[in-house]
């Protein structure tokens, strides 16, 4: 099966930044540790952008290449980017939604998600394992 991790904003900064939330481990560790576990059965396409754009590009191009799912963590876009939902939306491609953590205990402007209703599950506050249940729960299907 082919499953697409992608990450938006600021999360090419993971380990570095708020390391109090978001902890101590970098992109680059995180997407080793997945190609570790799932290498064996799953081709992972590991995507980073800070760029709207460039996320809706790729999502178009999961959608043509027939992806098996979708992995994503849209940052801040999340809350944000109608743009982002509708590429989602048009894809039409199992997805999961992760966050790293739980957006229901921050900032009021973080509880909602316009990426939710066209994600097939959201998975809020587990950490970087939210990743590695996301992969799990797409391959089971
Ligand atoms: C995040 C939560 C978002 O609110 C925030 O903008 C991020 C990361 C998370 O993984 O917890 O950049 O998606």
């Amino acid at each position: 099966k082919k499953i697409a991790i992608l990450n938006g904003p600021n999360l090419d900064r993971l380990g570095k930044r708020e390391p109090e939330i978001y902890g101590h481990t970098t992109l680059a560790d995180l997407e080793a540790s997945l190609r570790a576990e799932f290498a064996a059965t799953t081709s992972l396409d590991f995507f980073q952008s800070n760029h709207e754009g460039a996320l809706i590009d790729k999502i178009a191009a999961l959608a043509d290449a027939k992806f098996d799912g979708i992995v994503i963590n849209g940052a801040a876009l999340t809350h944000t980017s109608v743009a982002l939902r509708d590429a989602l939306a048009g894809a039409h491609l199992p997805t999961v939604e992760v966050h790293i953590s739980n957006i229901y205990k921050r900032e009021e402007f973080r509880h909602t998600s316009l990426t939710a209703p066209v994600s097939l599950a959201v998975i809020s506050g587990l950490g970087l394992e939210g990743y590695f249940a996301a992969v799990r729960f797409l391959l089971k299907r």
